[in-house]
């Protein structure tokens, strides 16, 4: 069996990316296409556990590097419970947020170095690197205020200040500089169906021989 893709979507908080996995999600089932949705952290008992612990805002004492170990731990869990074998399974796994969260949030946002990042998740990640990467591309500040008026409560890191946001929203695309064949920055500053629309074509670009296969089926 043919192995499956692995699709990320990553923005700061308030970017919209649930939104559009899940049309992305919608749209690829109803063309027949195997989807399984999944989210960083969680997506394993596990992995919604650790969760737990790192968005409460009870946690607000823990420290940078503890943060960082429990993301990675969270992500060892779920790449080897969910994502291995789905992809094993040819399935399309969409997941929300991954790896280049952490580097975003604790590299950038929080100054953790990125080189001791990406040898802390080495075992969570065994190497595993998504075929396509979509960053949404949204202003810091747009961010919180959307989450704010949506009247549910801050977590741990949405309480963050808003220059911890900017810096993780700029870290995003200093990432995506460095492999841009691998990612695509998408402006999430517009109407969710234009986005999608952009989100769809990128997709289609990784999705390509599926998508053909499956049409002719
Ligand atoms: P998310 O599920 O996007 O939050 P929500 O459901 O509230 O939209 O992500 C949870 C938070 O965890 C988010 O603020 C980003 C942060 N995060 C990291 O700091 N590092 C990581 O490695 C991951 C996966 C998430």
């Amino acid at each position: 069996m043919m192995r499956g893709k692995f699709i990320v979507i990553e923005g700061i908080d308030g970017s919209g990316k649930t939104t559009q996995l899940q049309l992305l999600g919608d749209k690829l089932k109803a063309r027949g296409v195997p989807v399984l949705h999944t989210r960083e952290p969680g997506g394993t008992r596990v992995g919604e556990t650790i969760r737990e612990i790192l968005l409460s805002p009870a946690s607000s004492d823990l420290v940078p590097r503890a943060e960082a170990l429990l993301y990675a731990a969270a992500r060892a869990q779920h790449v080897a419970q969910v994502i291995r074998p789905a992809l094993a399974a040819g399935q399309i796994v969409l997941c929300d947020r991954f790896l280049d969260s952490s580097l975003a949030y604790q590299g950038f946002g929080r100054g953790i170095d990125i080189n001791l990042l990406e040898r802390i998740n080495e075992p969570a990640t065994g190497g595993l690197v998504p075929d396509l990467t979509i960053v949404l591309k949204f202003c810091a500040e747009d961010g919180l205020d959307r989450i704010n008026k949506s009247g549910r409560s801050f977590d741990r890191i949405e309480r963050e200040t808003r220059a911890f946001h900017a810096k993780v929203g700029d870290g995003y695309l200093v990432l995506a500089g460095r492999d841009p064949g691998r990612y695509s920055v998408i402006d999430a500053n517009r109407p969710a169906e234009q986005v999608h629309q952009d989100v769809m074509t990128a997709a289609e670009g990784v999705l390509n021989e599926i998508l053909t296969a499956d049409s002719g089926a």
